[in-house]
């Protein structure tokens, strides 16, 4: 038999006492009093099991395709489609068919069994939130862009500039007011609230089908602590929620150090699974254990005990007409290699220039400059820079001195990176001239130094100073320790034992189980089709019967199939009046863990076969046998 989930657990201890309701008779409850589960249609199933039912093919609605869609770049993208999943309706718009619907409610259910164990309590917020909440809260500017904005249609009012309505993105701006109203005193913290539900997007670029869509599912939980070092253990609890979820769905991925970004807050792990597709670079080095994403990773390249250069002389200028770019001062005749020069970038910060000082030969990772805490942010353009600093990008520079409006930036910030330069060249903010001899102590007119360049593989990592690699990771989920952000907009506080009022410490927590479903499927088909973890198969016994019309094969496949569904299996039966070529195609590609095959011949000879997912031949099985070897065989995947 297959181990029993929590929720079974209950429901036998349960059992011994006397039913008080029909509902109650039905389901796992059912089969542990003996009754036959196929009326389990109420009460939601064991683990992992959508209602019971083994469905005959011919009369459910698995849509498979020879092709893929022509929009369809990545693997799991055609075999969504081509195996029946979803269909498009738009862009990263998608209606899930009967098979990927049993699919997204399996990853649903685990993930549910794992927030509640984890301590978590689940509740449903609307989807339609008003404005005026987004408007209150701290990154309404960041997050309006993304946002689907809604009127109420028929009031009579001519559109309005400003949306009424936006459409949930993520719920912070409706559970922190709603925790507000509702808890009060520490007695009631903490508290960790989780729903899974439906995130609205507008995604600039929607891509890969379900990966990135517009509309698509996540699980999202918000924690509510006292203090910090509470805080610190709901967010470990989701993380080893979040570990187990991923475990027991059969997708490998692993938890990263991650950037805050827009969301605010102190810390943060992605869950990312690694594949050539994914969005995101993962920087690693496994025997160091240290693992963190493009944007928050960092290196040890600048040894901690560095010493400041001394100046190596006065400056001097000198001309260089028509050169505006770090390649063009490293070649003849300047011949200034990229890691002597200092690159001057300028940003636009909450509406006002700054400016970010790198080595030439490193690059500016963005995200980076998230902490220094601007709002909205943008590269400046020439126009904007030229009355700032006086030059055209090309000759910009930082020297205290040559910048012609210094009073109007609202700082330079040097990546810690230029420290290893020392003395080096730099634009002069005068068109078709540098200055060498530069020194970041003495001549640079630094605001703070921080971390903004982007790591490259081979440096040493911060945690051992081993080698950093990089692989691609797709992000199927997200931990944030949140902090204050939001309770202090809000005024979500408590009061202590004395009478104290505090904000509460937030954290908050996204799935994206619609975008699991397909990760699992790009990390485990092969050339002929999917092939599902045994835990969220949307089937995983097909009973694949090559002559129908033969009362005593469907006889037969009823038999086998309800063995299957004793043993805790969902069922599906093939009777489709195909050709057997068309049939094993179609298994392959749907990917159901265990086929079992009646053929007429077989029938004479008294055998079926059986034939796992993964196993390219399949076994002969004396009919006799058959029930008992295929319970064994569920058990088996079962526990696997
Ligand atoms: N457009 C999307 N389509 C599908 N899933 C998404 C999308 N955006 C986010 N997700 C999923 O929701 C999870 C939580 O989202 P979050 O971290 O808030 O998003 P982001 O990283 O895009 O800012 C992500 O880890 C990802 O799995
Ligand atoms: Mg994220």
């Amino acid at each position: 038999m297959r181990k029993r989930t929590n929720y079974e657990n209950d429901l036998r201890r349960q059992a011994g006492n006397p039913p008080t309701t029909v509902a109650m008779l039905m389901g796992p409850r059912a089969r542990i009093l003996g009754i036959p589960q196929q009326i389990n249609l109420l009460l939601r199933g064991p683990a992992a099991s959508v209602a019971g039912f083994m469905k005959l093919w011919s009369q459910y609605f698995i849509p498979t395709l020879k092709e893929s869609p022509a929009d369809a770049e990545i693997a799991s993208h055609k075999l969504l489609v081509r195996a029946g999943l979803v269909r498009k309706l738009g862009g990263g718009l998608y209606t899930y068919l009967p098979l990927g619907l049993r699919v997204l409610q399996k990853l649903s259910q685990i993930c549910r069994e794992e927030m509640e164990r984890g301590g978590a309590i689940e509740l449903w917020m609307p989807h339609v939130h008003p404005a005026e909440l987004w408007e209150q809260g701290p990154r309404w500017a960041a997050a309006r862009e993304i946002m689907f904005r809604a009127d109420s249609a028929g009031s009579g009012k001519g559109r309005s500039k400003e949306p009424e309505f936006v459409l949930g993105p993520t719920h912070e701006e409706v559970i922190t007011p709603l925790v507000k109203a509702e808890i009060t005193s520490y007695r009631d913290l903490p508290k960790n609230f989780f729903q899974i539900a439906t995130k609205f997007r507008n995604e600039i670029r929607p891509r890969y089908g379900l990966m990135r869509a517009k509309e698509f599912v996540m699980m999202d939980a918000y924690s509510f602590d006292v203090d910090d070092a509470a805080s610190v253990r709901s967010y470990l609890a989701m993380k080893a929620a979040y570990e187990s979820f991923f475990r027991r769905v059969g997708a490998q991925a692993i938890a990263v150090e991650a950037d805050t970004g827009v969301m605010g807050g102190s810390f943060s792990h992605e869950f990312m699974v690694p594949a050539e597709v994914g969005d995101d670079d993962v920087i690693y080095n496994e025997e160091s254990g240290y693992a963190a994403n493009r944007e928050k990773a960092t290196s040890a390249l600048v040894p901690p005990d560095l010493k400041d250069a001394a100046p190596a002389g006065a400056i001097e200028e000198f001309a260089t007409p028509g050169v505006v770019t770090i390649a063009a001062l490293e070649a003849p005749p300047h011949s200034v290699p990229a890691d002597q020069q200092f690159k001057t970038l300028v940003y636009i910060g909450d509406g006002k220039p700054f400016l970010v000082i790198l080595r030439g030969c490193d690059e500016l990772e963005e995200a980076k400059l998230g902490s220094l805490g601007f709002t909205l942010r943008r590269p400046a353009t020439a126009e904007e820079i030229e009355p700032v600093l006086g030059a055209k990008p090309g000759s910009l520079g930082a020297v205290k001195g040559t910048i012609r409006n210094p009073d109007a930036l609202a700082g330079v910030f040097a990546d810690h990176g230029i420290r290893l330069v020392g003395n080096g060249v730099t634009g002069a903010n005068k068109d078709g001239f540098h200055l060498r001899n530069v020194n970041v102590v003495r001549d640079l007119a630094i605001t703070a130094f921080g971390d903004f360049r982007r790591v490259r593989p081979g440096e040493p990592d911060p945690k051992s100073g081993q080698p950093l690699k990089v692989r691609r990771g797709i992000e199927v989920g997200h931990i944030f320790k949140l902090g204050t952000k939001y309770s202090e907009k809000y005024g979500a506080v408590y009061t202590d034992d004395q009478k104290q009022s505090h904000p509460m410490i937030m954290g908050c927590y996204g799935i994206g189980i619609s975008r699991t479903l397909q990760a699992v499927i790009e990390q485990s088909h092969d050339a002929d089709g999917i092939v599902w973890p045994w835990s969220v198969a949307p089937f995983q016994v097909l009973v694949c019967v090559l002559d129908p019309q033969l009362p005593e094969a469907m006889e037969l496949a009823r038999k086998i199939g309800t063995a299957a569904e004793s043993a805790g299996a969902d069922v599906l039966i093939d009777d489709r009046a195909e050709r057997p070529g068309v049939k094993f195609k179609d298994a392959d590609l749907i990917g159901i863990p265990l086929r079992v095959t009646i053929g007429g011949k077989g029938l004479k000879e008294g055998i079926v076969e059986l034939k796992p997912r993964r196993q390219k031949e399949p076994v002969k099985i004396p009919i006799g046998d058959v029930e008992r070897q295929l319970a064994e065989a569920v058990a088996r995947a079962s526990q696997a």
